[in-house]
């Protein structure tokens, strides 16, 4: 990994500006398929005052347009790539064959197009997509390569939540950046984690949201490199957390606080209605986060409070969605009695292994039989939280050191965050899609720490 660089820091940094709001595709229907294209390239930013900041970006300077589709829908994506580099682009969060994930083997060279076609399996939620090169991962996403997917779905279309993207449904990449004087970013490569002291949202630094007076919906994606946030309101209201990373919760789960590690989504609802020509700001309460990275790990930003975002409300909209519905879907849970498999996963920090191996594209580190469900087991000896995601599938927590997970832990997942000292039991169904040859991964969703080889290897037969 690349050195500290020791350049000055950016003083004239532009912040408060607009949210912008990433395009929605919806594709091209061709053949009874949805077709979307993605350009992987480079741009430049304004991020700090006079200066240019070289950037990457799927269709556009930085981030990605939003993809939506249904599930059931027949998808094909051709990803072309213009960076000057090779890369890959993985579909985090979705069920699909081993060979249209995106990981380190579906490797895109500068210049070629990789199409993946795919059927959407996954229920309504909100899933991202982002670099998965081998030993690189760390680098593209921090200069600008993510986007979101959503899925929708007839159960959840008909639910009165609020549904107009960009409207009353906001989405919100949250990610933090280092600016040097000379508007580029600052990527110092630290082992333990990249965490900036700029905080973005959908690429723009602590921007404006004028919302309106009215139920709004966010779907949060914690886009960072290594920070963990604790989001929270800075008047303390209490929101309602509606869904996890890979579907709606059974019913809404009401907060104050909500912890996201990087991979994490969440979807919540917020009440504005009584706020008209208010402000409200959305804040990282980090300081309440606890021990769950040691000092070294720990920066300025996570021993205080910071802002996020700042909401303007504004008049309501008509039809606006009014009341916070009793419940939301239904989860087919899967059943203890019915597991074939038990496995464990420690995790370690001394040279970032799991289960004392690091990540070898060669090595295939776990098999596992098509059709079934498993508990894995993972277990986190090292003083730092690590945020362990599985490709492929969705599970359900089951146990966090033996209790219960918190109620808003209590739907679909694809990253769970392991805190120190802790055991997460998590339970899932490895269903339709074997192959041999291709593997899927699963690693610590610290960007830094996968590269550096907390990843593994898994196929299913
Ligand atoms: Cu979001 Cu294997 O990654
Ligand atoms: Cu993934
Ligand atoms: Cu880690």
């Amino acid at each position: 990994m690349m050195g500290a660089t020791t350049l000055p820091r950016a003083r004239d940094i532009i912040t408060g500006q607009t949210l912008p709001i990433p395009d929605l595709l919806t594709g091209e229907m061709v053949n009874g398929q949805r077709v979307f294209d993605l350009t992987i390239q480079q741009g430049t930013m304004a991020f700090v005052s006079s200066q240019q900041t070289p950037t990457f970006g799927y269709n556009g300077q930085i981030l990605g347009p939003t993809l939506v589709m249904n599930k059931g829908d027949e998808v094909v994506i051709n990803v072309t790539n213009h960076l000057g580099e090779p890369t890959t682009t993985h579909w985090h969060g979705l069920h699909l064959p081993a060979v249209m994930d995106g990981g380190p083997h579906q490797r895109i060279e500068d210049g070629q197009t990789w199409q993946a076609n795919f059927t959407i399996m996954n229920e309504a939620a909100t899933f991202w997509y982002h670099p998965h090169l081998e030993g690189k991962t760390a680098e593209h996403v921090y200069h600008g390569l993510a986007g979101l997917f959503i899925v929708k779905d007839e159960a959840t279309d008909q639910l009165a939540i609020p549904q107009q993207y960009g409207v009353d449904d906001i989405p919100l990449i949250i990610q933090d950046k280092i600016f040097n004087a000379d508007g580029s970013l600052n990527y110092p490569g630290t082992d333990e984690g990249v965490k900036g002291d700029n905080i973005l949202v959908n690429g723009a630094i602590t921007p404006v949201l004028e919302a309106p007076a009215q139920m709004v919906r966010f779907r949060l994606l914690a886009g960072s490199n290594a920070r963990i946030f604790n989001f929270g309101f800075s008047d303390n209201r209490q929101f309602h957390q509606i869904g996890t990373d890979g579907g709606l919760l059974e019913a809404p789960v009401p907060l104050t606080r909500l912890m996201l590690a990087t991979g994490e989504r969440a979807e919540i609802l917020v009440n504005f209605a009584a706020d008209e020509n208010q402000e409200i700001r959305l804040l990282s309460y980090s300081s309440e986060l606890g021990n769950i990275d040691p000092f070294w790990a720990r920066d300025s930003l996570d021993k205080t409070t910071f802002d996020v975002l700042t909401i303007k409300v504004r008049a309501a909209n008509q039809n606006a969605v009014t009341r916070l519905p009793d419940s939301l879907v239904t989860i087919a849970r899967l059943d203890e009695s019915q597991v074939d498999v038990t496995r464990t996963f420690k995790l370690q920090m001394v040279s970032f292994r799991i289960n004392g191996q690091s990540m070898d594209l060669n090595r295939i580190d776990e098999t596992i039989a098509l059709n079934d469900i498993e508990i894995w087991e993972i277990t986190n000896n090292s003083p730092m939280a690590h945020p362990f995601h599985v490709h492929d599938i969705q599970f359900l927590i089951l146990t966090r050191n033996g209790s219960p997970p918190p109620e808003n832990e209590r739907g679909w997942k694809d990253v769970v965050l392991v805190r120190p000292q802790e055991t997460v039991r998590f339970i899932a169904h490895f269903s339709e899609f074997a192959d041999p040859n291709t593997p899927y991964m699963y690693h610590c969703h610290i960007l830094e720490h996968e590269d550096a080889g907390m990843m593994g290897q898994f196929v299913v037969v």
